[in-house]
C-alpha cells in the first residue's frame, strides 16, 4: 500500500488515506484531516418555517402536550425532559405505554443544527419529518394524524395560534413545523469551549486545553467528532458491548424484533440478532451493519447514559472504552479508526476535562400548562 496522503484544495486528507494508511494520530492533527473544531454558529432556519414568537409559542405548547400521543398520556417532553438533559435519563428510553424502546433517547438540545438526518442512524431527513415519526411511531406517540387534528381543533388556544401563525385551522403538517421551530430555539452555545473558541482564552482550564490537543491528536477523537457540533454526521461501527437491559428485557426485545420485521428483515435473520444492526436496517448494505451516526458532543454533561444502547453511564467509562480500542464485535465491521490509544491516567483526566468543557449552563424550562380543551359550538364551520 502506498503512503501517499492526498490533499484536496481545502487541505482535507482523503478518507481512504486516513483509514488505509498508517498515519499516526499526531500526523492527522497536523494535517487538519477534520473540519476544524469551532464555536457554534447561528442556527440555520428554513425559509418556509419562520421563527416568529407565535410559531415558537405554539411549538412549545405542542412539545409539552400529552394529547399528541394516542392515549393522551405522553408528550415529547416525557422522553426529552428538560430536567434530564432533554433526554429521559435512562440507558434505554421508555416507550409508548405498554411498550419499551430499544434505543437511548437522544437530547434535543442543539439538534436543529444537524443537517444530514435525525435519529441514531439519521433515518429522518428533516427535523419536521422527525417530529412526524415521533408522534406517529408505535413506540413513541402512537397517534394518527386525523385524531391529532381533531384534538387540536377543540383547543381554543390552538385555534387562535394556528390562525395567527399559519392562517389556517389546526392541522398536522403545520403542527410538525411549529414543533421544529420551537426545537430550533433549544440551543446551548455558552460552553467554556465556545467562549474559548470566541477568543476568551481563560475560559478553558489548562487540563481542558491539554485535553483538546489529545482530542485532535493522540486520542484521534476529532477524526469523527469534528466541526462546531463535534460530529462529522457520518456512520461508524465503534465496537460497543451489548447492554443487558437490551438483551434481557422482554418488552425491549418485542419492540426490537417488531421493528426489524417491519423493516423487511426475514425471520431467519432478525431472530439471530443480539444487537442493533444500526444503519443497515435502512440501507440493507452489508458495509453499514452496526453503524451509527457520530453524535454531537455538546451538552453531554447532562445527557448520560451514552451511546445508542446507553451502555456507558459516565464519560470515564466512554474514554476507557476508546482507550482500549473498543471491543470485538460479531459483525466484523468495526471502524479501523478505533484502536488502542495508550492514553495514560493523566491524559484520560485531561481528555475528560475537555469533554466537560463542551457543556454550558443547564437549559431548564418549566413545563407550561397545556391549554385546556373548550368544546366548540355547533355548527363548527367557520370557527377556525
Ligand atoms: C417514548 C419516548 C419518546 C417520545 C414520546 C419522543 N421521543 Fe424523541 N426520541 C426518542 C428516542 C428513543 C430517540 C432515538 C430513536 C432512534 O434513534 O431510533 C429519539 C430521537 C429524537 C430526536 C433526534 C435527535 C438527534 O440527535 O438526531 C429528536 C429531534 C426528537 N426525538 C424529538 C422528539 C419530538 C419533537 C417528540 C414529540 C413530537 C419526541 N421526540 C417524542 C424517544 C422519544
Ligand atoms: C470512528 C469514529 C469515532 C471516533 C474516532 C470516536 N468516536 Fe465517539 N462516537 C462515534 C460514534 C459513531 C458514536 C455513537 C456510537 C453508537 O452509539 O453506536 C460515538 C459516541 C461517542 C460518545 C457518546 C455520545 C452520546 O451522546 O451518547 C462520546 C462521549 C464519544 N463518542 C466521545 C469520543 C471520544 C472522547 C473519542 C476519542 C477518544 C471518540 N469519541 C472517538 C464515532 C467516533
Amino acid at each position: 500500500m502506498t503512503r501517499i496522503v492526498r490533499k484536496t484544495t481545502f487541505g482535507i486528507i482523503a478518507f481512504a488515506a486516513l483509514t488505509a494508511l498508517a498515519v499516526t494520530p499526531f500526523a492527522i492533527a497536523q494535517n487538519k484531516a477534520h473540519e476544524p473544531l469551532a464555536a457554534l454558529p447561528p442556527m440555520p432556519i428554513p425559509k418556509d418555517n419562520p421563527m416568529t414568537e407565535a410559531n415558537i409559542a405554539l411549538g412549545k405548547h405542542l412539545f409539552f402536550d400529552a394529547r399528541l400521543s394516542g392515549d393522551a398520556s405522553i408528550s415529547c417532553a416525557d422522553c426529552h425532559d428538560p430536567k434530564l438533559g432533554w433526554g429521559d435519563g435512562s440507558d434505554l428510553s421508555r416507550g409508548y405505554p405498554g411498550t419499551m424502546h430499544w434505543r437511548n433517547s437522544q437530547t434535543v438540545v442543539n439538534s436543529g443544527y444537524l443537517t444530514k438526518g435525525w435519529f441514531w442512524t439519521s433515518s429522518a431527513a428533516t427535523l419536521e419529518a422527525q417530529a412526524h415519526s415521533a408522534i406517529a411511531g408505535a413506540l413513541a406517540g402512537n397517534l394518527k394524524k386525523a385524531l391529532a387534528e381533531e384534538r387540536m381543533k377543540q383547543v381554543p388556544e390552538y385555534v387562535r395560534l394556528f390562525k395567527e401563525v399559519w392562517n389556517a385551522a389546526p392541522n398536522y403538517d403545520q403542527a410538525l413545523a411549529s414543533i421544529a421551530a420551537y426545537e430550533r430555539t433549544i440551543i446551548s452555545d455558552d460552553s467554556p469551549f465556545d467562549r474559548y473558541m470566541r477568543g476568551e482564552k481563560s475560559a478553558l482550564s489548562e487540563a481542558a486545553v491539554r485535553g483538546m490537543a489529545l482530542f485532535e491528536g493522540k486520542a484521534g477523537c476529532a477524526a469523527c467528532h469534528s466541526g462546531p457540533l463535534l460530529t462529522d454526521q457520518k456512520f461508524y461501527n465503534i465496537g460497543l458491548p451489548t447492554n443487558p437491559a437490551f438483551t434481557e428485557t422482554i418488552q425491549r426485545q418485542i419492540a426490537f424484533r417488531e421493528r426489524m420485521r417491519s423493516s423487511g428483515f426475514e425471520e431467519k435473520d432478525y431472530l439471530h440478532l443480539d444487537r442493533d444492526p444500526g444503519r443497515y436496517r435502512k440501507t440493507k448494505k452489508i458495509e453499514d451493519i452496526g453503524k451509527f451516526r457520530t453524535p454531537p458532543l455538546r451538552y453531554i454533561k447532562y445527557t448520560a447514559p451514552y451511546m445508542h444502547n446507553g451502555v456507558f453511564f459516565d464519560l470515564r467509562e466512554v474514554v476507557e472504552f476508546y482507550n482500549k480500542g473498543g471491543e470485538s464485535e460479531p459483525f466484523g465491521n468495526k471502524s479501523e479508526k478505533i484502536k488502542p490509544l495508550g492514553l495514560t491516567e493523566a491524559e484520560i483526566t485531561d481528555l475528560i476535562a475537555f469533554l466537560d468543557s463542551l457543556s454550558g449552563k443547564e437549559l431548564v424550562v418549566e413545563r407550561p400548562k397545556s391549554p385546556p380543551y373548550g368544546l366548540l359550538k355547533f355548527p363548527m364551520k367557520g370557527q377556525w
